[in-house]
């Protein structure tokens, strides 16, 4: 594997073979000393032209840990906000002599494209509203540790799925792993020509979350990303939440052992409530202790593979 840019180009031995290794590193997170000596004399570069918390920092941490030279760049503050093309900025970056490329680009696309031009591996940390492939194997990391095995689980994705990557990237990696996914939108946030995909794919549509709730051992909450709405996709906010939203009150649809998740950042009181957000059956921040360890392992896979790093 020399790049992680879909969940779509990886085979279910694949995707098993980088949870499993997550669990691995998962256990230099809880060591007093948290490093090891896998990557030294590796450089990886975070190159975000969009914002993060999260996964820039996990990215940025894991590397550390596997003892790599990571380094932190961001479109404001490069020489793309002085009108530099994209290929020339990648192709100066990458001159350096980098290993791996971890991109976050607003073009849906634009990770396969620098993929194109340089030698090093590059990671797609989400690119508009493409894929987020390391996010989704996050996901599927934390659903695994608290339901086990997801063959013939029932999982819903639910919100903003026009703009959602992670929805993108986690109905291909759950199908992969023989989850049952239904998308619960309203019908102006579900994606044109879904129907088919659904068709095809075998995943569920729903507009009726009450329906849905009880049904399900996992409910992942999307934002909803208005910095990437132009029109009115929704009348106000709080009929949003009235339809949509994990509210207290939806929290007893769910079955007892159901567990909430939401890849963050969170619109508390919009898609989903503080009870549900602090529940005790919320995973939200097992999904970003999981986010360094599976990205250890997506650093291991792709720069230490091939046998040359320690
Ligand atoms: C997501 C993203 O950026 O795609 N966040 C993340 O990486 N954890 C989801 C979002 O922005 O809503």
């Amino acid at each position: 594997m020399k790049h992680l840019l879909s969940i779509a180009d990886l085979s279910r031995d694949e995707i098993d073979s980088l949870l499993a290794t997550a669990a691995t590193m998962h256990e230099v997170q809880g060591r007093e000393v948290k490093k090891i000596p896998t990557l030294r004399g590796r450089t990886v570069i975070n190159f975000f032209f969009e914002d993060s918390t999260r996964t820039r920092s996990s990215f940025e941490i894991a590397g550390k840990w596997m003892s790599a030279d990571t380094i932190n760049m961001s479109a404001k503050g490069s020489s793309a906000s002085k009108g530099e093309s994209l290929r020339d900025t990648v192709l100066t970056v990458a001159a350096m002599g980098v290993d791996a490329l971890v991109v976050r680009h607003p073009a849906s696309g634009a990770p396969k494209r620098i993929a194109d031009w340089v030698d090093c591996s590059v990671i797609n940390a989400g690119d508009g509203t493409h894929e987020h492939p390391s996010q989704a194997l996050l996901d599927a990391y934390t659903m695994q540790k608290a339901l086990g095995s997801l063959e013939g689980r029932r999982v819903a994705i639910v919100g903003d799925l026009t703009h959602s990557r992670v929805v993108r990237s986690n109905l291909l990696c759950l199908r992969t792993l023989g989850a049952e996914v239904t998308l619960v939108a309203p019908p102006t946030l579900m994606p044109s020509g879904i129907e088919s995909w659904a068709a095809a794919d075998g995943f569920s549509l729903s507009t009726e979350l009450d329906a849905v709730l009880p049904t399900v051992d996992a409910v992942m909450m999307l934002r909803v990303q208005r910095e990437r709405m132009a029109g009115g996709f929704f009348p106000t906010p709080r009929e949003y939440t009235v339809g949509y939203g994990l509210t207290r009150d939806r929290l007893g649809l769910l079955k007892d052992h159901a567990v909430i998740c939401h890849p963050g950042p969170m619109n508390r009181g919009l898609e989903i409530s503080p009870d549900a957000a602090d529940a005790a059956r919320s995973l939200v921040l097992d999904q970003v202790s999981a986010g360094v360890a599976v990205r250890m392992s997506i650093l291991y896979h792709l720069l230490a593979g091939d046998g040359s790093a320690e």
